[in-house]
Protein backbone atom coordinates (compact mmCIF):
# COMPACT_ATOMS: atom_id res chain seq x y z
CA UNK A 1 0.00 0.00 0.00
CA UNK A 2 1.25 3.59 -0.83
CA UNK A 3 0.74 6.59 1.09
CA UNK A 4 1.00 10.33 0.15
CA UNK A 5 1.12 12.77 3.26
CA UNK A 6 0.74 16.44 2.22
CA UNK A 7 2.46 18.68 4.94
CA UNK A 8 2.99 22.47 5.68
CA UNK A 9 5.24 24.37 7.54
CA UNK A 10 6.82 27.70 7.72
CA UNK A 11 10.54 28.01 6.61
CA UNK A 12 11.75 28.31 9.98
CA UNK A 13 10.33 25.08 11.24
CA UNK A 14 11.81 23.33 8.14
CA UNK A 15 15.04 21.55 9.87
CA UNK A 16 12.71 20.79 13.14
CA UNK A 17 9.81 19.26 9.77
CA UNK A 18 12.67 17.00 8.40
CA UNK A 19 14.33 15.90 11.59
CA UNK A 20 10.97 14.20 12.43
CA UNK A 21 10.07 13.39 8.99
CA UNK A 22 13.63 10.94 9.21
CA UNK A 23 12.33 9.42 12.93
CA UNK A 24 9.04 8.20 11.63
CA UNK A 25 9.26 7.91 7.89
CA UNK A 26 13.14 6.98 7.46
CA UNK A 27 13.20 10.12 5.09
CA UNK A 28 12.68 13.53 4.41
CA UNK A 29 10.57 15.07 1.15
CA UNK A 30 12.28 17.29 -0.63
CA UNK A 31 9.11 19.32 -0.93
CA UNK A 32 6.05 18.92 0.90
CA UNK A 33 3.93 16.54 -0.19
CA UNK A 34 5.91 13.00 0.27
CA UNK A 35 5.04 9.17 -1.52
CA UNK A 36 6.06 6.38 0.74
CA UNK A 37 4.74 2.73 1.66
CA UNK A 38 5.25 4.08 5.70
CA UNK A 39 1.55 4.32 7.31
CA UNK A 40 1.70 6.63 9.83
CA UNK A 41 -1.15 8.11 11.33
CA UNK A 42 -2.06 11.41 10.30
CA UNK A 43 -2.45 12.75 14.18
CA UNK A 44 0.64 12.00 14.60
CA UNK A 45 2.93 15.18 13.09
CA UNK A 46 1.83 19.03 13.78
CA UNK A 47 3.22 19.49 10.01
CA UNK A 48 0.73 16.77 8.75
CA UNK A 49 -2.24 18.18 6.57
CA UNK A 50 -3.56 15.34 4.86
CA UNK A 51 -2.74 11.60 4.46
CA UNK A 52 -4.15 9.97 0.90
CA UNK A 53 -4.63 6.28 1.33
CA UNK A 54 -3.55 5.62 -2.66
CA UNK A 55 -6.08 3.38 -4.55
CA UNK A 56 -4.31 4.23 -8.09
CA UNK A 57 -2.00 6.30 -9.95
CA UNK A 58 -1.38 7.37 -13.61
CA UNK A 59 1.60 9.33 -15.19
CA UNK A 60 -1.32 11.03 -17.23
CA UNK A 61 -4.50 12.91 -16.34
CA UNK A 62 -7.00 11.44 -18.45
CA UNK A 63 -5.80 8.07 -17.89
CA UNK A 64 -6.17 8.74 -13.80
CA UNK A 65 -9.85 8.84 -14.58
CA UNK A 66 -9.87 5.53 -16.50
CA UNK A 67 -7.79 4.23 -13.56
CA UNK A 68 -10.43 5.48 -11.02
CA UNK A 69 -13.06 4.07 -13.66
CA UNK A 70 -11.61 0.45 -13.01
CA UNK A 71 -11.73 0.68 -9.51
CA UNK A 72 -15.73 0.52 -9.51
CA UNK A 73 -16.11 2.64 -6.45
CA UNK A 74 -19.39 3.07 -4.15
CA UNK A 75 -19.67 6.03 -2.11
CA UNK A 76 -22.27 8.03 -0.61
CA UNK A 77 -21.79 11.56 0.07
CA UNK A 78 -18.55 11.87 -1.09
CA UNK A 79 -16.36 14.21 -2.57
CA UNK A 80 -13.55 14.43 -4.84
CA UNK A 81 -10.86 17.17 -4.08
CA UNK A 82 -7.25 18.21 -5.50
CA UNK A 83 -4.63 18.64 -2.67
CA UNK A 84 -1.65 20.59 -2.57
CA UNK A 85 -1.53 24.25 -1.74
CA UNK A 86 1.51 24.75 -4.38
CA UNK A 87 0.25 22.50 -6.98
CA UNK A 88 1.54 23.90 -10.69
CA UNK A 89 -1.29 22.05 -12.03
CA UNK A 90 -4.02 24.60 -14.23
CA UNK A 91 -6.81 25.17 -12.07
CA UNK A 92 -9.47 24.40 -15.17
CA UNK A 93 -7.46 20.79 -14.74
CA UNK A 94 -7.99 20.36 -11.02
CA UNK A 95 -11.58 21.13 -11.37
CA UNK A 96 -11.91 18.72 -14.78
CA UNK A 97 -10.29 15.98 -12.94
CA UNK A 98 -12.27 16.24 -9.68
CA UNK A 99 -15.33 16.06 -11.71
CA UNK A 100 -14.74 13.22 -13.78
CA UNK A 101 -13.07 11.32 -11.23
CA UNK A 102 -16.44 12.43 -9.30
CA UNK A 103 -18.73 11.18 -12.17
CA UNK A 104 -17.11 7.82 -12.06
CA UNK A 105 -18.32 6.94 -8.63
CA UNK A 106 -21.09 5.21 -7.81
CA UNK A 107 -23.65 7.37 -5.24
CA UNK A 108 -24.30 10.09 -3.79
CA UNK A 109 -22.23 13.39 -4.17
CA UNK A 110 -21.75 15.86 -1.12
CA UNK A 111 -20.06 18.95 -1.53
CA UNK A 112 -20.86 20.47 1.79
CA UNK A 113 -20.81 17.86 4.18
CA UNK A 114 -18.99 14.64 2.69
CA UNK A 115 -18.84 11.49 4.56
CA UNK A 116 -16.09 10.03 2.73
CA UNK A 117 -12.98 12.48 0.73
CA UNK A 118 -11.38 11.29 -2.08
CA UNK A 119 -8.13 13.43 -3.64
CA UNK A 120 -6.25 13.58 -6.41
CA UNK A 121 -2.61 14.84 -6.21
CA UNK A 122 -0.03 15.30 -8.56
CA UNK A 123 3.84 14.56 -7.53
CA UNK A 124 7.05 13.95 -9.44
CA UNK A 125 5.35 13.08 -12.73
CA UNK A 126 2.47 10.94 -11.61
CA UNK A 127 -0.96 11.46 -10.78
CA UNK A 128 -2.38 9.81 -7.63
CA UNK A 129 -5.72 8.80 -6.47
CA UNK A 130 -7.27 7.60 -2.89
CA UNK A 131 -9.15 8.59 0.67
CA UNK A 132 -8.22 11.32 2.37
CA UNK A 133 -7.58 11.86 5.94
CA UNK A 134 -7.46 15.24 7.38
CA UNK A 135 -5.15 15.75 10.10
CA UNK A 136 -7.09 14.71 13.30
CA UNK A 137 -6.72 17.99 15.50
CA UNK A 138 -8.46 16.84 18.53
CA UNK A 139 -4.89 16.79 20.44
CA UNK A 140 -5.35 20.23 20.41
CA UNK A 141 -7.71 20.64 23.33
CA UNK A 142 -4.06 20.38 24.80
CA UNK A 143 -3.53 23.74 24.93
CA UNK A 144 -6.18 24.61 27.45
CA UNK A 145 -4.90 21.63 29.83
CA UNK A 146 -5.66 22.88 33.61
CA UNK A 147 -2.70 23.50 34.59
CA UNK A 148 -0.01 24.97 32.97
CA UNK A 149 3.18 26.73 33.78
CA UNK A 150 5.29 29.66 32.19
CA UNK A 151 7.93 27.08 31.56
CA UNK A 152 5.76 24.22 29.51
CA UNK A 153 6.60 23.72 26.25
CA UNK A 154 4.25 24.52 23.44
CA UNK A 155 1.94 21.59 22.57
CA UNK A 156 3.32 21.41 18.81
CA UNK A 157 7.05 20.81 20.18
CA UNK A 158 5.97 18.36 22.52
CA UNK A 159 4.21 16.55 19.80
CA UNK A 160 7.36 16.50 17.45
CA UNK A 161 9.41 15.10 20.68
CA UNK A 162 7.36 12.14 20.47
CA UNK A 163 7.23 11.66 17.09
CA UNK A 164 11.32 12.02 17.07
CA UNK A 165 11.40 9.79 19.88
CA UNK A 166 8.74 7.00 19.30
CA UNK A 167 9.64 6.93 15.46
CA UNK A 168 5.84 5.23 15.19
CA UNK A 169 6.76 2.39 17.23
CA UNK A 170 4.12 1.82 19.91
CA UNK A 171 6.51 -0.82 21.30
CA UNK A 172 9.26 1.60 22.49
CA UNK A 173 9.27 2.96 26.27
CA UNK A 174 9.31 6.44 26.32
CA UNK A 175 9.96 8.41 29.41
CA UNK A 176 9.79 12.35 30.69
CA UNK A 177 12.53 12.19 33.17
CA UNK A 178 11.60 16.16 34.22
CA UNK A 179 8.37 16.13 32.80
CA UNK A 180 7.08 19.68 34.75
CA UNK A 181 3.19 19.49 34.49
CA UNK A 182 3.66 16.66 31.71
CA UNK A 183 3.15 18.79 28.59
CA UNK A 184 5.15 15.82 26.37
CA UNK A 185 3.58 12.82 28.16
CA UNK A 186 0.02 13.73 27.14
CA UNK A 187 1.14 14.18 23.69
CA UNK A 188 2.66 10.50 24.28
CA UNK A 189 -0.34 9.17 25.70
CA UNK A 190 -2.85 10.46 23.22
CA UNK A 191 -0.45 9.13 20.64
CA UNK A 192 -0.80 5.29 22.19
CA UNK A 193 2.95 5.71 23.67
CA UNK A 194 3.98 3.43 26.29
CA UNK A 195 4.97 6.91 28.25
CA UNK A 196 5.68 7.62 31.92
CA UNK A 197 6.87 11.03 33.38
CA UNK A 198 9.42 11.70 36.57
CA UNK A 199 9.02 14.98 38.66
CA UNK A 200 10.77 15.88 41.69
CA UNK A 201 9.09 18.85 42.72
CA UNK A 202 5.79 17.27 44.30
CA UNK A 203 2.96 19.89 43.91
CA UNK A 204 3.76 19.81 40.53
CA UNK A 205 4.04 16.37 39.64
CA UNK A 206 0.48 16.64 41.34
CA UNK A 207 -0.66 19.61 38.77
CA UNK A 208 1.15 16.93 35.90
CA UNK A 209 -1.36 13.65 37.07
CA UNK A 210 -4.36 15.70 37.49
CA UNK A 211 -4.13 17.06 33.54
CA UNK A 212 -3.29 13.33 32.57
CA UNK A 213 -6.48 12.77 34.77
CA UNK A 214 -8.09 15.69 33.52
CA UNK A 215 -8.08 13.94 29.98
CA UNK A 216 -9.09 10.30 31.32
CA UNK A 217 -5.68 9.16 30.88
CA UNK A 218 -3.62 7.11 33.30
CA UNK A 219 -1.74 8.70 36.31
CA UNK A 220 1.92 8.08 34.73
CA UNK A 221 4.11 11.04 36.54
CA UNK A 222 6.03 9.62 39.83
CA UNK A 223 7.17 12.55 41.94
CA UNK A 224 10.93 11.77 42.55
CA UNK A 225 14.71 12.45 41.92
CA UNK A 226 15.24 11.35 38.58
CA UNK A 227 19.05 10.85 38.56
CA UNK A 228 17.89 8.12 41.59
CA UNK A 229 14.96 6.34 38.96
CA UNK A 230 16.53 2.79 37.23
CA UNK A 231 17.01 1.88 33.72
CA UNK A 232 13.44 1.94 32.16
CA UNK A 233 13.29 2.55 28.62
CA UNK A 234 14.27 2.95 24.96
CA UNK A 235 14.58 6.87 25.01
CA UNK A 236 14.04 9.54 27.14
CA UNK A 237 12.90 13.33 26.35
CA UNK A 238 14.76 15.95 28.99
CA UNK A 239 13.70 19.29 28.63
CA UNK A 240 16.18 20.06 30.82
CA UNK A 241 15.71 22.64 33.70
CA UNK A 242 17.37 26.38 32.64
CA UNK A 243 16.85 28.06 35.68
CA UNK A 244 13.21 29.43 36.12
CA UNK A 245 10.95 28.06 39.11
CA UNK A 246 14.56 26.15 39.94
CA UNK A 247 18.16 26.63 40.33
CA UNK A 248 20.29 24.95 37.19
CA UNK A 249 23.44 25.52 36.83
CA UNK A 250 25.88 23.47 34.62
CA UNK A 251 26.76 21.01 37.53
CA UNK A 252 23.16 20.33 37.87
CA UNK A 253 22.58 20.23 33.99
CA UNK A 254 25.07 17.46 34.16
CA UNK A 255 24.08 15.67 36.95
CA UNK A 256 20.70 15.48 34.66
CA UNK A 257 22.62 14.43 31.19
CA UNK A 258 24.34 11.77 33.20
CA UNK A 259 21.34 10.50 34.74
CA UNK A 260 19.93 9.90 31.55
CA UNK A 261 22.41 7.45 30.69
CA UNK A 262 21.32 5.09 33.69
CA UNK A 263 17.87 5.35 32.35
CA UNK A 264 17.93 4.79 28.61
CA UNK A 265 20.25 4.61 25.38
CA UNK A 266 18.64 7.29 23.18
CA UNK A 267 18.10 10.98 24.27
CA UNK A 268 15.96 13.53 22.74
CA UNK A 269 17.33 16.96 24.53
CA UNK A 270 15.44 20.22 24.57
CA UNK A 271 17.18 22.82 25.76
CA UNK A 272 17.58 26.67 25.66
CA UNK A 273 21.62 26.37 24.22
CA UNK A 274 23.09 23.61 22.03
CA UNK A 275 25.01 21.87 24.86
CA UNK A 276 27.51 20.46 22.45
CA UNK A 277 30.12 20.10 25.13
CA UNK A 278 28.23 18.78 28.29
CA UNK A 279 26.59 16.34 25.78
CA UNK A 280 29.80 15.15 24.77
CA UNK A 281 31.06 15.08 28.48
CA UNK A 282 28.17 12.91 29.74
CA UNK A 283 29.17 10.17 27.23
CA UNK A 284 26.52 11.42 24.56
CA UNK A 285 26.74 11.45 20.34
CA UNK A 286 24.94 14.13 18.72
CA UNK A 287 23.29 12.00 15.86
CA UNK A 288 20.97 15.74 15.17
CA UNK A 289 19.96 18.94 16.46
CA UNK A 290 17.84 21.57 14.83
CA UNK A 291 16.79 24.83 16.48
CA UNK A 292 12.58 25.64 17.33
CA UNK A 293 12.00 29.20 17.57
CA UNK A 294 8.53 30.79 18.40
CA UNK A 295 8.86 34.80 18.74
CA UNK A 296 11.02 35.29 21.40
CA UNK A 297 11.33 31.27 22.81
CA UNK A 298 14.35 29.51 21.40
CA UNK A 299 14.95 26.02 22.03
CA UNK A 300 17.38 23.81 20.70
CA UNK A 301 16.24 19.65 19.60
CA UNK A 302 19.05 17.31 19.92
CA UNK A 303 19.14 13.46 19.27
CA UNK A 304 21.89 12.27 21.00
CA UNK A 305 22.68 8.15 20.99
CA UNK A 306 24.28 6.93 24.42
CA UNK A 307 28.18 6.05 23.28
CA UNK A 308 29.80 3.20 24.29
CA UNK A 309 31.85 3.24 27.24
CA UNK A 310 35.67 2.59 25.65
CA UNK A 311 34.80 5.93 23.43
CA UNK A 312 33.84 7.91 26.23
CA UNK A 313 36.47 10.31 26.99
C1 LIG B 1 11.96 22.90 32.08
S1 LIG B 1 10.93 22.15 33.25
C2 LIG B 1 10.01 20.98 32.30
C3 LIG B 1 8.76 21.55 31.74
C4 LIG B 1 7.91 20.53 31.02
N1 LIG B 1 8.52 20.09 29.78
C5 LIG B 1 6.52 21.10 30.74
O1 LIG B 1 6.24 21.43 29.58
O2 LIG B 1 5.75 21.23 31.68
C6 LIG B 1 12.01 21.13 34.15
C7 LIG B 1 11.38 20.37 35.30
O3 LIG B 1 12.35 19.47 35.82
C8 LIG B 1 12.11 19.29 37.20
N2 LIG B 1 13.34 18.72 37.79
C9 LIG B 1 14.51 19.35 38.06
N3 LIG B 1 15.41 18.48 38.56
C10 LIG B 1 14.81 17.27 38.60
C11 LIG B 1 15.22 15.96 39.02
N4 LIG B 1 16.43 15.74 39.50
N5 LIG B 1 14.34 14.95 38.91
C12 LIG B 1 13.08 15.16 38.42
N6 LIG B 1 12.63 16.38 38.03
C13 LIG B 1 13.47 17.41 38.11
C14 LIG B 1 11.75 20.69 37.66
O4 LIG B 1 11.02 20.65 38.88
C15 LIG B 1 10.93 21.22 36.48
O5 LIG B 1 9.56 21.02 36.70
Amino acid sequence: MKYCYVFNYREMDKELFELECRQLFGAAPKGKVFVTDVDVSSEHSPFMHEKITVLCSAEEADQLVLEVEQLHLESDAYKVVFLGKRTQVDYELQLRLCRECGNVIEGEFSLYEPKVLFGIVYTDGKWLFGTVEKMDKRWLKHHSKPHSYSYSLPVRLARCLISIAGKNDRTRKLLDPCAGVGTVVLEGLHLGYDIQGIEMNPPIAQDANRNCAYYGYPEVITCMDMTKAKRQADCVILDIPYGVMETADEALQIKLLEGCRNLADELVLVSIEPMKHQLHQTGWRIEAQVPFIKQQFVRYVTVCHAQKLENHV
